[in-house]
């Protein structure tokens, strides 16, 4: 038999990742099944999560209402939850305003010598890194002594799936996104209340800051947005995470009924596990994630994995005409998987700048000089994983959007949605709106999208100011 191409096997590998309409309509189907199971078990287990009933943790955020835009002061906020740690302050001024000063650095740099993600590092590691990005806006800011004599209140984003019997106390259930912090010490994070911790951190430091709420960021970005939006457009009534991670929270008509003490459900969806076309590469991703066999969704949808889904493809593809870094894991990240992407989005016109990029991104994470065949292949494998994703995270959007019965005649809803993947690129949320559109028909029209600019962080924030106000 005449050996295949490598633009063959390529068609080969990319038909099961290019999902149909129908299968699509299924993953939904079973989605929205999913929803109403885990309502039913909230119902019957409460704060218990139990995995045999749904794959969703359908966790109370313990936030009863959405803010009006009113509320007002000075808040801190602290978001970690993936690539970036950032400190804000935040000082809501009323009406929807809010001015805002931030100090951000990614991980790494805030870990110093330690790498903040791995086993071998403890909680008080971990936490005493994250309390030092407030310390240095608070110093940058000259209000550590006032802070002393004016315990000023904070929120925290912790974007990983917590159990919270009430807004200040939340205790993780499992990391996510390759974190396995303290996994091997003495001094784990995973069952413990990350207010505690918190708390520990900032007294050794003694910092003027109280941890008052913890929020997933899915809420943060709910609540920013609902503070932020022009009272014109429709209730922010989801909230979506499409970066290196992913997830979506929404208001739940009925809350109260199914047991929860707020109205919004965090519901942690992307450990959903029904119907999921898994291709090869998925199955590979899994196994060697620190989390095998959860978050099968999020490993389809979000920037953690996608560079590994391609760099995956790209060796089963090329085998052996790829050089040796491709098989390095981790070679290759989301942002430039989003370069080569970018390049064959439908009805955008290929210009020889755009290839030149693409070829200089795949010189620069593998070393490899690829020529025109090769580097359309790569561009192609890299929107076959965006648009699957794009797919997928339509399906969540869709189905909470449904859920909250606002999308009926005359109604509407906002979706706030944050995370790199979104909000860096333009053509990938296009293709979630042309999704919504073929899943939704003319109910798509009353759904608005709205890119939270910073939500998580000051959607912290505004709850507390919410909570005081209350
Ligand atoms: C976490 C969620 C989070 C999402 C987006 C997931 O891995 O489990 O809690 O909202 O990432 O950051």
């Amino acid at each position: 038999m005449a050996q295949l191409t490598a633009s063959q096997r390529a068609q080969r590998e990319l038909a099961p990742v290019r999902l149909t309409s129908e299968q699509l309509a299924e993953m939904r189907r079973a989605f929205e099944e999913e929803l109403v199971k885990g309502l039913a078990m909230h119902k019957k287990h409460g704060l218990k999560w139990v995995p045999e009933e749904c794959s969703f943790r359908m966790l109370d955020s313990c936030v009863a209402s959405v803010p009006t835009g009113d509320e007002k002061g000075i808040y801190y906020a602290l978001d970690f939850g993936g690539t970036n740690v950032r400190a804000v302050r935040c000082e809501l001024l009323g009406g929807g305003k809010v001015k805002s000063q931030q100090n951000i650095k990614n991980l790494a740099e805030c870990g110093g010598a330690l790498d903040l993600m791995a086993r071998d590092t403890t909680a008080s590691q971990l936490f005493d890194a994250l309390v030092e990005c407030i310390c240095e806006l608070v110093d940058n800011n000259k209000e550590a002594e006032y802070l002393k004599r004016n315990p000023t209140k904070l929120g925290f984003t912790f974007s990983f799936p917590c159990v919270q019997a009430a807004l200040n106390t939340s205790v993780l259930e499992a990391w996510t996104k390759g974190f396995a912090t303290g996994y091997n010490t003495d001094e784990p994070v995973v069952g413990k209340d990350v207010v505690t911790l918190l708390t520990a951190a900032i007294n050794r430091k003694g910092l003027g800051v109280e941890c008052a709420a913890v929020v997933n960021d899915t809420v943060g970005t709910l609540l920013s947005c609902a503070y932020q939006k022009q009272p014109s457009t429709p209730p922010c009534l989801v909230g979506a995470i499409l970066g290196t991670g992913s997830n979506c929270c929404y208001v739940e008509p009925e809350a109260a009924a199914y047991g929860y003490t707020g109205s919004i459900i965090n519901v942690e969806c992307g450990n959903f596990n029904k119907r999921l076309p898994l291709t090869p590469v998925d199955v590979i991703v899994d196994e060697k994630s620190p989390n095998k066999g959860q978050q099968l969704f999020e490993k389809m949808i979000s920037g953690f994995y996608l560079g590994e889904l391609v760099r995956l493809l790209t060796l089963r593809i090329f085998g052996d005409a790829a050089p040796a870094k491709v098989k390095e894991e981790f070679s290759l990240d989301t942002k430039q998987v989003s370069i080569l992407a970018a390049a064959a989005v439908p009805g955008t016109q290929g210009s020889s700048a755009t290839t030149a990029k693409c070829k200089a991104t795949i010189k620069e994470c593998w070393g490899w000089e690829v020529d025109d065949e090769t580097i359309k292949i790569l561009e192609d494998v890299a929107f076959a994983i965006c648009d699957r994703s794009a797919a997928l995270a339509a399906i969540s959007i869709a189905a909470f959007s449904d859920r909250t019965k606002s999308l009926e005649a005359g109604g509407g809803l906002t979706v706030a949605v944050d995370g790199s993947l979104y909000v860096k690129n333009k053509w990938y949320g296009e293709r979630i709106k042309q999704y919504l559109k073929d899943m939704l028909g003319d109910k798509a029209s009353r759904l608005v999208l709205s890119a939270a600019d910073d939500g998580s962080g000051k959607g912290a924030a505004v709850c507390v100011a919410a909570v005081r106000t209350a």
